[in-house]
This record gives C-alpha cells, structure tokens and sequence, in this order.
C-alpha cells in the first residue's frame, strides 16, 4: 500500500528516486521521503502530502548520494505527518517499509529496554532498531536473516547502511518488491512500474528472501540466508500507456480506453472465424469441477457477484462469491471438485493474495483473473486469465472492471459449452454478439453532455442510492463505489427489490435515485419498484436501453438510453453512465480525480 524506490549507482541518485516516487504515488500519496548516503552520512528529508510538496519544501537537486531509498506512505500506525513518513534512521540504518509488523509493541518494549530511542508512531521505526541492534553482534547477511526472523506481518523493505555505504538491502514478506537492473547501476521497488523508466529487467523477490543491490551486483537469499540463483524478465516497454496523453486525468483515459480494453480481450480469446473460445492450457479436465467460487475485493468483488449470475444463467455449475477478507477467515470447506476463482486487477491485494494462499495451501484448483500478469497472484495461481486492459493507474478501477467481466463472461460461455450445457447455434451467436460490444462502448460513451447536468444534483444532495435487479445489481453496486470513492458522497447500491425492506425509509424529498432497469426479464419489476421510490419523493435518473416502447412511468427525473444488445451484454453498456457520473461529480468538487483521499490503489495490507 506504501511505494518503495531504492538505488544504487555511480552517479546521485535523488532526480531518479524522484520521478520513481511520483509514479509510484498510486499506491500512497500521504506523505513522502528520501534518504541518500553522502560522505559516510545518511541524509534524510520527508514531508506530509505529496512527492510534490517534498520537492517544493526541500533544494533536493543538493541532495547529494550515489545510494538512496524513498517511500511514499499510505498511512497504517500514526497520522499522515512529517515524523511518521518514511525513511526511519537510526544513527546508521534508514529503512523504508510497505507492510505492516504486527508484534511492532512487543519489539518496542524490548528495544526501548536496550536504550533505542523512538520519534515516531509508526511499525516500521522497530524495524530500524532491531537491525540496529542486531548489527551490533552480527554481520550484515546474519543480521538481515535474524532481524526478519524476529518480524511478525507482512514487509517489503529497502535498507541503507551508514557504515556499508555501497549497498542496499531489500527484503520481501506479503508485500510485493522486484529488483531491476540498469547500466552501472541496480534498482529496487515496490512493482515494475515504477522502475520501467529504469529498465525493463526485472526480478521479483518472493515471499522470505532478501537481496543485496550494489551498483554492479545483486545477490539473492533466501530465508535462512543462502545465496540463491533468480530469473530475470523482460517487460515489455510500453512506456506510452502510462501517459495521460490529452486527458485530464488517468480515470478519463481510462474510461475512454474500454472499447480497445473488450477489443484486446476479445483478440485474445475469440477465436472469430470459428465462432469459437480459445482457452489455452486449461490444466484441469472439465468433469473435476462441479463448483466455482469466485473470491474479489471492492471493484474485483463485483465483477465476482456479475459472474455468479452469468455462470448460473449458462451453466450448471454450483457458484459462490466471497470477498477475500472474510473468506481468507473464515472455516471454509474445501472442495476438491471446486475451481477457486481469484479477481483482482493489481494481483498484489493482501487479502485476495491470502485468500489464494491458503487455496493453495490446501491443494485446490486455483485460477486468477487478473491484468497484471507478473503479480504475485499471478504467478501463484495453478492457471492465470490475464485481462489484458494494459496500466490502470486512476485509484477508481474503469477498465479493469470492463476488463474482468467480460474475461469471466467468455470462461462462463466456455465452460458452458464444453458442459454441454448450451446449446451450440446459442453459444456461437452470444460469442457474434460479443464482438459487437467495442462498437456499442464507443457509441454509450457519448453522453458527456447529459452526464455532466446531472452530476450537479448527485453533489448536492445528502445521499443517493442505486438500484438494479438481476445482472443490473453488480453494476448499481459498483456504480455506488464509483461515486462514493470519488465525490466523497454517501452513495449506497441496492437491489431494488430490497428496498421495501428497509431502505425506503431512507427516500426523501429531492433525493437522487439511479434505477437500472434495461429491458430484460427483470425490467417490468424494477420500474415498479421505481414507481415506489418515486411516490417517496425521489429524483430518478433511469440508465436503461434504446427501445421503440414507451417507459410507463411519468415523474421520472432524467433518463439514459444505452445502445441495445442481448441481454447478457447490457451490463457493459450500463456500467459507462455511471462511471461518467462519479467523474464529473468529483470533477465538479475539484476533487483529486486520480488520487481520491484516504485511498490507494493497490491495497497490499490487509
Ligand atoms: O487490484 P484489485 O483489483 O485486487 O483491487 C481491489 C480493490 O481494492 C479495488 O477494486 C478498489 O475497490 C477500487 N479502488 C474501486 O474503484
């Protein structure tokens, strides 16, 4: 959930950690630091907010070092201020962290009775001086080794050393860390991104080991301290995907990106000619799987409840969702004919990361939707799905939610048909259909104008509620997410037969109520339940699709018509309106777009 930069090089290094600390800001942005080692000095500068205000505050071109480390924090233990931001220094260790220990106040009491002394509130600071302490009797790679051996939690790490001025130590539990290699000189951070400037060869530590980056070397080990043999990966260097181009903001382009992001999927996946699904290397025989459950966090959980409905409308298969934070908790029962289904745009989400672990640790059939593919829950999962949406850096998933749905659509058709549960003239016109949905995205994406008029009253008004039946609920669900995340409103996603239940209570006069009702087999249901919140005095703004009929409702606020497809398809279409709604309701706020507050957005603790 923090960012971690760290280099090593014959040349200062601050400008580099710099620019790597401003891509690396989706993943926190309370606060920032830097520590460099100059003339056998650790240097460390760091301020509340944004890496922004860390340059405005201090002259960091004087920053002076060929060694540093920096961080962008997404606070967990004390406030966002200047003393709880990373690096934390000893006399001579400064650490940056991602992660969080979870004994940090038994450690503390120890140090503190062997006369370490504590500034901040933070976990990480006990980190600083256990290495400290256990430098004191030990040498380097036998301090590491025990210091890690002592933290409880999950940790990525980037240590510099005032006396061993020539290296940096990176360590990884829980947390992702990838080291890269550059002419001259060697990198660490948190994911490829934010070192793809740098190079394009990589290698990620897994979970225990520990490295030593010098300018010219990088030694690896593993947990109990043996020198241990890596791959190194090539990424592709696609450096333009990580611009906002004429965009305003990453969530702009991200929205306008989604017909290529379903065109890619399709590409991938469709084979056109055959009206067919490609999907290669499957490695299980399709009668060992008599269940799916799908298991996701926030966006990725809502694509997992949008599955469920399309694998139990196509296929017999039994279907369970669950967000990954209880799941991983809570006393399941394994099933060896079950196929556990992993969402997550990221690939790094603790608890989706957990959730798979401990699938795997109990021998199940595991398998990760995700976008990107050298995750760790990519490279654990037994069989990966990537959704091929390219960098989502906007904190508000778009694309990637577009990306996943339509990924579990294709394997709910797939599975369908080698069940022999669909029959085939069906399934070969639902996959003609599909690659109709590009051109359809293109046309839904159109309604700035309207979007914008209406944004205004989602702002103004004390709450608001969104509601849909069948496979519109998922899309109000995340529909809600959106403008919550965003606009900072209370937005609230119901299924709209629910409301009579409780919810009603909650209508007033003037409030705005978004009703998705397309016109399928739940259509008639939801515009009744429509005409009831009306009658309450709610404001509706109706999202469904283009038809000759008359909508038999009068009083209705606003409506939006999307383009028409079969049914199974609609949710696309209706999930665009109301990721425009929560942009320009935020825009509107001059709200920080990209970088809603309190958020990150790769949550990588739990
Ligand atoms: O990277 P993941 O897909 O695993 O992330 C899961 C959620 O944290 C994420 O979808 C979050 O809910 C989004 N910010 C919502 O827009």
């Amino acid at each position: 959930m923090c960012g971690i930069i760290g280099i090593s090089s014959n040349k200062p290094v601050s400008a580099s950690i710099i620019s790597s600390l401003k891509k690396l800001e989706y993943r926190g942005y309370d606060s920032a630091g830097i520590a460099t080692l100059f003339e056998g000095e650790i240097k460390e500068v760091k301020s509340e907010g944004r890496v922004n205000t860390l340059e405005q505050n201090f002259d960091l071109k004087n920053l002076k070092g060929n060694i540093g480390i920096g961080h962008v924090r997404w606070a967990t233990h004390g406030i966002p201020n200047s003393v709880n931001a990373h690096p934390h220094s000893s006399h001579n260790v400064s650490v940056v962290h991602n992660g969080i220990i979870e004994n940090s106040t038994i450690l503390k009491k120890y140090l503190t009775t062997k006369g370490h002394i504590f500034k901040s509130q933070t976990d990480t600071e006990v980190i600083v001086h256990l290495i400290t302490e256990n430098l004191k009797s030990n040498e380097l790679e036998e301090a590491i080794k025990k210091t890690l051996k002592q933290l409880h939690g999950s940790f990525a790490l980037g240590i510099v050393f005032k006396d061993i001025p020539d290296l940096i130590v990176g360590a990884r539990r829980g947390s992702p860390l990838a080291v890269g290699y550059g002419p001259s000189e060697n990198y660490l951070g948190s994911d490829s991104y934010a070192l793809k400037s740098m190079t394009n060869k990589i290698t990620y530590l897994d979970d225990g080991e520990f490295c030593i980056i010098k300018k010219d070397q990088v030694l690896f080990f593993n947990e109990d301290g043996k020198k241990i043999n890596k791959k190194i990966l090539e990424l592709s260097s696609d450096e333009s995907s990580y611009d906002k181009g004429d965009f305003k903001h990453f969530m702009a382009k991200e929205i306008e990106e989604q017909p290529t992001t379903v065109k890619t999927g399709i590409k991938e996946y469709v084979d056109k000619t055959n009206s067919d699904i490609n999907i290669y290397n499957f490695p299980w025989n399709i009668n060992e799987i008599n269940s799916i459950t799908l298991i996701g966090c926030g966006t990725a959980y809502h694509s997992c409840l949008m599955a469920k409905y399309w694998f139990e409308e196509l296929t017999q298969l039994d279907i369970s969702i669950d967000i990954a934070s209880e799941f991983r908790y809570r006393k399941n029962r394994f099933k060896k004919d079950t196929l556990y289904i992993f969402v997550s745009q990221s690939g790094e989400t603790a608890d989706t990361y957990a959730a798979l672990d401990l699938c795997n640790k109990n021998n199940m059939k595991t398998c990760a939707v995700v976008n990107i593919i050298e995750s760790s829950i990519a490279r654990d999962a037994n069989f990966v799905l990537p959704i091929h949406c390219g960098p989502e850096i906007g904190v508000a998933s778009t694309k990637a939610f577009l990306g996943q749905i339509l990924i579990l659509y294709i394997l709910a058709l797939k599975l369908a048909s080698l069940r022999n549960e669909i029959n085939q003239k069906i399934y070969k016109e639902k996959i003609k259909d599909l690659q109709k949905l590009p051109n359809l995205i293109e046309k839904s994406l159109l309604i700035d104008n309207d979007i914008q008029a209406i944004s205004s009253t989602f702002n103004e008004a004390k709450g608001s509620m969104f509601l849909g039946r069948g496979l519109s609920y998922p899309i109000a669900l995340e529909g809600a997410l959106k403008l919550k995340e965003l606009s900072y409103v209370h937005a609230e996603g119901y299924p709209a037969g629910e409301m009579k239940h409780g919810p009603l209570a909650l209508i007033e006069d003037g409030m705005p109520v978004v009703v998705l009702a397309p016109r399928d087999s739940y259509y008639k249901k939801t515009i009744s339940n429509m005409q009831e919140v009306i009658a309450r005095g709610a404001k509706v703004l109706l999202i469904t699709n283009k038809s000759k009929d008359e909508i038999v409702s009068e009083n209705i606020w606003e409506t939006i018509e999307v383009e028409n497809i079969n049914d199974d398809l609609l949710p696309f279409l209706l999930t665009i309106p109301l990721q425009k709604l929560a942009y320009y309701s935020a825009l509107k706020k001059g709200y920080d777009i990209d970088k809603p507050r309190n958020l990150a957005k790769s949550v990588t603790v739990e």
